[in-house]
């Protein structure tokens, strides 16, 4: 078996859970007046915007025009949850050093759908519908950097890259 190529994840520095970030992004969810008024729809960059910053925790709005997604990432070692407030995402979830097939029956969320999820996981989101959707996320520890994975040739599943998430 090769080595599995996957980053250090940091010492957690927070209090926070999945269960209490998913609480966290279906409160701002709820306070439509908090996002609606900021959202806008962006191409080929994706729209995202900070909701709330705090010490140990942070909240974005994120938008996603059809076809609009991530790639394959993990979110460095912050815990998150995220919630669709507008339209229907897919989400794949991945298993770093293992062979996976990219879309392997993505899972559909739609307006209320919420995932949660701890530091090591892995993901992509991808509006694959007709209209434009939106979603709140939220992360703790504050994000600062995401890495990005590839397949290689055989299948399994690498880190491509790491960049760091502007402060
Ligand atoms: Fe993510």
């Amino acid at each position: 078996m090769p080595a599995v190529q996957r980053p250090a994840v940091p010492a957690p520095r927070t209090t926070h859970s999945p269960a209490s970030l998913a609480a966290l992004a279906r409160g701002f969810a709820a306070d439509t007046a908090s996002w609606e008024p900021l959202l806008r729809f962006t191409a080929p960059e994706r729209f995202y915007t900070r909701l709330s910053v705090a010490a140990d925790h942070e909240v974005w709005l994120l938008t996603w025009l059809p076809g609009q997604g991530t790639e394959i990432h993990d979110h460095g070692g912050s815990s998150g949850a995220f919630t669709v407030v507008r339209g229907e995402l897919a989400e794949g979830t991945f298993l770093p050093g293992a062979v996976s097939s990219p879309h392997a029956a993505p899972r559909r969320l739609a307006v209320g759908g919420l995932r949660s999820f701890g530091p090591r996981y892995v993901h992509e989101v991808v509006n694959r519908g007709t209209e434009p959707a939106a979603s709140v996320h939220a992360y703790a520890p504050a994000l600062t950097a995401m890495n990005t994975y590839r397949h290689r040739a055989d299948g399994t599943l690498v880190l491509d890259r790491t960049e760091e998430v502007d402060r």
